[in-house]
């Protein structure tokens, strides 16, 4: 499957409820992902998941967020055509200052070709 490479000056955003459904992706986000912004909202995260990523990534990021602390990683994500990118995510936890409800935010840029070839050396140990 062909894989996307980030331009340098990308930077995919995306906000999700406390549950992971998506409220919000911005462009970048939705043009590397194949997605419109209407095919985006209202899914869940997991939408753009690729399957060799491990479950104790996401088990790790959940834990952090969902104890207030920001958390930060590799992501290899699957486009919606069947492509993937790699991403370096730091991903917040948040309070909606009119609602009072938590969200999370996840920014994304352009990794190094060193930071994947560790990335994806260490997710081989978690399997
Ligand atoms: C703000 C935010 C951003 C996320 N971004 C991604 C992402 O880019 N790719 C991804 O696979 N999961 C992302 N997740 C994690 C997903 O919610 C989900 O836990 C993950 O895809 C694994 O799917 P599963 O929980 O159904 O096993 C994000 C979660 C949050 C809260």
């Amino acid at each position: 499957m062909q894989e996307y490479t980030l331009k340098n000056d990308d930077f995919l955003v995306s906000q999700t409820d406390e549950k992971g459904i998506i409220l919000f992706a911005n462009d970048d986000f939705c043009k590397l992902a194949g997605y419109t912004i209407e095919e985006m909202v209202g899914k869940q995260h997991n939408l753009v998941r690729h399957p060799d990523m491990p479950k104790a990534a996401f088990k790790d990021l959940w834990n952090t967020i969902q104890a207030g602390k920001v958390w930060d990683g590799y992501i290899k994500n699957k486009a919606k055509d069947g492509g993937y990118y790699w991403v370096y995510a730091t991903v917040y936890p948040m309070v909606d200052a009119v609602s009072k409800k938590t969200m999370y935010m996840s920014c994304r840029r352009k990794p190094s070709k060193e930071e994947i070839e560790s990335a994806q050396a260490h997710y081989k140990t978690l399997r």
